[in-house]
């Protein structure tokens, strides 16, 4: 396993591109859920530099922290509270270009202003969601969504 992330410049689907061989290098021949999850999200914040990035795990109906990469943040999230409470009761990715337009966001950090939360899903439930933060307005889009799916595809979830 490359130990250093290559980071690409250029548009942001060229570095997803870059970003996705070496993510499955990451992943290739290590099980341990935590482990991949805390490489994703690290990979994830050094290639794009966004404010917050991280997963959040459906543990006894609720959202509980899980491995990430940026300030600290609330630890447990109720279905349907914020950004994630919401990703998780309607199991679809939500993009929201300003947080604060958003209603019941969860404010973890007044510096985040924009954010994407993907679902995954594991036989068909919500099992966790990925937050990605960002202390710009309207930083994502259906490239991000399409990507971030792509990777999340990628972690053995079971
Ligand atoms: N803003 C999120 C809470 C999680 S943190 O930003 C890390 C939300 O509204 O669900």
């Amino acid at each position: 396993m490359a130990e250093d992330l290559q980071i690409a410049k250029g548009t942001k689907q060229a570095q997803y591109e870059s970003l996705i061989p070496q993510i499955t290098g990451l992943l290739a021949g290590e099980t341990d859920l935590i482990a991949n999850l805390a490489n994703v999200a690290a990979a994830l914040k050094v290639q794009f530099s966004w404010f917050w990035v991280g997963f959040y795990l459906v543990k006894n109906d609720e959202l509980v922290l899980g491995p990430f990469q940026g300030p600290v943040a609330c630890t447990r999230i109720k279905k349907g509270r914020g950004v994630c409470g919401a990703s998780w009761e309607k199991a679809k990715t939500l993009i929201v270009p300003d947080v604060e337009k958003f209603p019941g966001h969860i404010a973890c950090s007044s510096l985040s202003k924009s954010e994407i939360v993907v679902p995954v899903f594991l036989n068909e439930k919500v099992i966790a969601i990925l937050d990605v933060d960002s202390e710009l307005l309207n930083q994502f889009d259906e490239t991000d969504q399409h990507y971030l799916e792509k990777i999340i595809a990628l972690v053995n979830f079971n």
